[in-house]
């Protein structure tokens, strides 16, 4: 098996910077869309089988250091009772904008609510054999709120927002929910077989320093004591941080996941040595020409070359127009740091 992955997540050497995509199975790929042809998004979430081959797909393709379950992290929150549908992206059947609202929210255990995710888990790592790790993942609470009280992906979610400012009780009462909900969740996926998960934060850096400790944070702070007895491997990843960099260093995970605004070398300076990072090619690069992409690859590589723990990835998720030859410049850059390594 190449574990090269959860060794650079352990900050342990490896034979060459591993790679994985955020968002790797998903509408860039042909065959993603051509089973979605076949079946919605919440029906392919909620198929083991089919959520499998999902997974399974841009590892077929690329050899890619580790797999991500197919599932989205609105889909556990069907514990809490919330209803939804995707178009493509989510809509909540009714918000979550009043303290009787979120007093209203069930707590179900996740084997219960969302038992599929532990089978396609399951499965996954039956399917894989050992060839990469499998990795579980949930969305940190500030985001899951953000959508939960908007209701939708909304630019700039105004109504948590509102929600932080004139009703900050609720909202530290919907985040307590949110959290235990996706320590029961994350629980879940390791015990099926995750070798690691992330924590998916999209939207905290709507935030300011001054906000994030006590609405995001400690929250997930929470979630990594909640699983660490668990031995995965935890990543954070922080999109449009920049300003949250040192704060979120400190979450107790083991790898840091960058969003693409902060040049790698930068980030170590401030978040020091004792942690992994992630990250962090622009997502849109990979719209240059490949020859560009493999310099801009290489870019990124060479910033953090020779510190201990870099996953290489992008800064966030993959872009649905993205074109296969990009990808395949960005795994030929990565896979060429083998040889300059042992040059
Ligand atoms: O390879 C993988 O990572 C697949 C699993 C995965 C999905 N969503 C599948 C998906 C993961 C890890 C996610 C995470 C997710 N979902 C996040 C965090 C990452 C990020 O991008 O910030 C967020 C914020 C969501 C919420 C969400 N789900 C949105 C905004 C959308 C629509 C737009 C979009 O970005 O695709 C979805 C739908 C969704 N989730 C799709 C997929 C493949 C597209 C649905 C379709 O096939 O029509």
């Amino acid at each position: 098996m190449t574990d090269r992955f959860l060794k650079a997540c352990r900050r342990e050497p490896v034979d060459r910077t591993p790679l994985w995509i955020m968002r790797q199975a998903g509408r860039y790929l042909p065959e993603y869309r051509e089973l979605r042809q076949k079946v919605d998004f919440l029906t392919l979430c909620k198929t083991p089988e089919l959520a499998v081959e999902a997974s399974l797909q841009p590892l077929r393709r690329f050899p890619l250091d580790a797999s991500i379950i197919f599932s989205d992290i609105l889909l556990p929150l069907e514990a809490l009772g919330v209803k939804m549908t995707f178009n493509p992206g989510p809509k909540l059947a009714e918000p979550v904008r009043t303290r009787a609202q979120v007093d209203a929210l069930e707590s179900r255990p996740a084997a219960e609510a969302v038992p599929f995710v532990g089978e396609a888990v399951r499965l996954l790592r039956r399917e894989l054999d050992g060839r990469t790790p499998v990795i579980g993942f949930c969305g940190a609470p500030f985001t899951l709120a953000a959508y939960l009280v908007q209701g939708e992906g909304k630019e700039g979610f105004g109504a948590v927002k509102t929600m932080l400012y004139r009703e900050p009780a609720t909202l530290a009462h919907l985040l307590e929910k949110l959290t235990a909900a996706m320590i029961d969740y994350l629980r879940l996926q390791i015990a099926a077989g995750a070798q690691a998960v992330q924590i998916f934060d999209s939207w905290a850096g709507l935030l300011a320093p001054m906000q994030y400790e006590s609405f995001a944070l400690r929250w997930v702070r929470a979630i990594v004591d909640g699983v660490a007895d668990l031995g995965a491997p935890i990543i954070y990843f922080v999109n449009g941080g920049p300003h949250l960099l040192e704060d979120a260093a400190t979450s107790g995970a083991d790898v840091l996941g960058l969003c693409w605004r902060t040049p790698l070398d930068v980030a170590a300076v401030r978040v020091g040595p004792a942690i992994a990072l992630q990250g962090n090619l622009d997502p849109h690069a990979l719209f240059a020409e490949p020859a560009e992409v493999t310099k801009l690859a290489n870019d990124v590589l060479a910033r953090v070359a020779g510190r201990p723990g870099h996953i290489m990835n992008l800064g966030h998720g993959i872009l649905p127009d993205t074109p296969i030859a990009s990808v395949e410049a960005l795994v030929a850059a990565v896979q060429a740091t083998a040889r300059r390594d042992a040059a």
